[in-house]
């Protein structure tokens, strides 16, 4: 990445993306049944993302442990992506949108992969 994505800008992702997120009709129900502190939230994201892309290290939560706790499959995957891409489109220079689209896509398949091995011992 030639200049490094900033705060303000991992900000105006995470609160972009989330005002799409919550009038979403798929995943937009699971995140509003469970998120009751939304400002919280959005700050988790963005220290998240912060310790992702700039390696702050704000983030010290178990994001893998959350998502097994959650009513998730491929398909809401898919959708939670394909919403972030076109947020990142919108909100970021080219070369950071492919930078932070990437990134997502592979803790995504962490995720998924967690979630599967997870339901494969439980049945
Ligand atoms: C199927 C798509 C997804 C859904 C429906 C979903 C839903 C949620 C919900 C409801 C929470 C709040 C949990 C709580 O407060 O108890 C949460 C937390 C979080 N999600 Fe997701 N998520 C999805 C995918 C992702 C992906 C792909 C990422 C990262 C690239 C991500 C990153 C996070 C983080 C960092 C938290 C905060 C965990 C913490 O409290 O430390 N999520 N997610």
């Amino acid at each position: 990445m030639s200049s490094k994505i900033t705060e303000p800008e991992i900000s105006l992702l995470v609160d972009t993306f989330y005002s799409k997120v919550r009038l979403d009709p798929d995943i937009g129900p699971i995140f509003n049944a469970i998120v009751g502190d939304w400002p919280h939230h959005l700050a988790t994201l963005k220290d998240f993302w912060s310790t992702v892309l700039l390696t702050t290290g704000r983030y010290k939560g178990d994001p893998m442990m959350t998502h097994l706790q959650l009513p998730l499959d491929p398909d809401h995957f898919s959708r939670w992506l394909a919403l972030f891409a076109e947020t990142a489109h919108e909100v970021l220079r080219p070369a950071h949108a492919a930078t932070v689209i990437a990134k997502s896509q592979r803790i995504a398949e962490n995720f998924k992969a967690g979630i599967a091995l997870q339901r494969s011992t439980v049945s």
